[in-house]
This record gives structure tokens, sequence and C-alpha cells, in this order.
């Protein structure tokens, strides 16, 4: 998707991706890069900024990474606040997935938990969502955001070895795979982020919504 007008994405300036995560900047380069929109890392800019995730919800914390990232580099910045949202767990982990019970477990320390969680509860219930919200904000404070979701179940024992944080527990039930046994471009087709990325790709391409990166 090339159709929008002349853009700070590509023109001059790319677009900053506003995380340290090397996963999740390596999945919004990889759907971002063939949607047409330029984009650059914090790593590459020698940018070295820790936000705070105080937001209530997964858009307050992606603007709030957006933000400042933007006000700290001078660049249009995009932030991805994702996670995990588990019904039986009362939407846990949810905004605290990736510190869910404290500093100190790694990803599949966090994901074994989940299980523990959930011993006892069964199929169905065991239903659970992947949630994105993309927030894009330029220097001048103008702000884009989109949100998106994938359904799918919390399996009884990790599978897979690919993707990263809670993949190898989250089975999608029309691939019959869990996100841990799906390839990139597998998961990007189907994922939370993959969609809310389109979306975002979707409304620059409409000429006002562009108009705030020029
Ligand atoms: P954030 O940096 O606060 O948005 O953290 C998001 C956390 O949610 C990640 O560290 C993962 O634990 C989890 N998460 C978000 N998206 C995914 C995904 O696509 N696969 C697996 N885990 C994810």
């Amino acid at each position: 998707m090339r159709n929008y007008p002349e853009s700070a994405s590509e023109s001059g300036q790319p677009i900053l991706i506003a995380s340290n995560n090397p996963h999740k900047t390596q999945e919004l380069r990889r759907i971002l890069d063939p949607l047409g929109l330029r984009v650059t890392t914090p790593e590459q800019i020698g940018l070295i900024l820790q936000v705070e995730e105080t937001g209530a919800s997964f858009q307050e914390n992606a603007r709030l990474k957006a933000s400042a990232f933007s006000s700290a580099s001078g660049l249009v910045s995009v932030a991805d606040d994702s996670g995990l949202v588990i019904d039986a767990l009362g939407g846990e982990p949810g905004i605290y997935s990736a510190r869910y019970s404290g500093p100190g477990l790694d990803d599949a320390g966090r994901y074994r938990l989940v299980l523990d969680r959930l011993r006892g509860v069964r199929g169905s219930a065991r239903s659970a969502r992947f949630v994105s919200a993309i927030v894009l904000v330029t220097p001048q404070g103008k702000e884009l955001s989109v949100e998106g979701s994938v359904e799918g179940i919390i399996a009884e024992a990790p599978r897979g070895r690919l993707g990263f944080g809670y993949d190898p527990i989250f089975y999608f039930p029309s691939a019959g795979k869990t996100f841990g046994e799906m390839s990139d471009a597998e998961k990007d087709a189907v994922s939370h982020r993959g969609t809310a990325l389109r979306r975002l790709a979707a409304a620059l391409s409409d000429a006002s919504a562009a108009s705030i990166l020029r």
C-alpha cells in the first residue's frame, strides 16, 4: 500500500519505533516495511529512553511511549502497547503482561505462571485474546490511534519455539497451532499487531490523516 501522499515516512524523516523491545521492533519493522512506511529504531538513532507505563489502558500506555519518544527525538513516533487478556483470570495479565508477577521472571517463567493459574480450567473457558494498541504521535502533538486483537485459547502446555512472550501458550484454533509454532508471515497475517498496523497504514492512506505526517 503506497497510495498516501508524500509524507514524513517517504520524503525526509523516517518514523521512529518507540520501543526498546527487539522482538517487538522486529515485528513492527517487518510489517511496516512492506506497507511502504520507512522506519527507524531508538538504537539506530542512538536514543536511550525508558518510559514508565503508568497508563490505565493499552492505548494510554502507547500514547505515553509515542509522545515521549517523539519529544526526545523530534521524529514522528509510533508505539505499540500490547498484552494478553485472559478471561478466566479477570483480564490478567493485560496491561501488565511484560511484568506479570513483577520483575525476575523471564518469558517462560511468565507463561508458566499463567498455566499454573489456569490449572483446572478446561477447553473454551481458557479463552483469551492478544490486544495491540498502536499510537502514532507527531512532534507537533498530533495523534493517530488504532487497535487490533486476535482471539485464541490458552494451551494446556507450551508448544513451539518461534515468536516471543506468551506465543508458545497462545493456541490459534483456525491454524491448529500456537503462535509459537507459526512462521513470522503466518503470525503477522492474523496477529493483533498485524491487524493494528494494517489499520494504521489504511488510516494513513487517507489524505486528511496522512497530512499529520507532513
Ligand atoms: P509492552 O512492551 O508493555 O507492550 O509489553 C507487551 C508484553 O505483552 C510483551 O512483553 C509480551 O509479554 C506480551 N505480548 C505482546 N504481544 C505479544 C505477542 O505478539 N506474542 C507474545 N507475547 C506478546
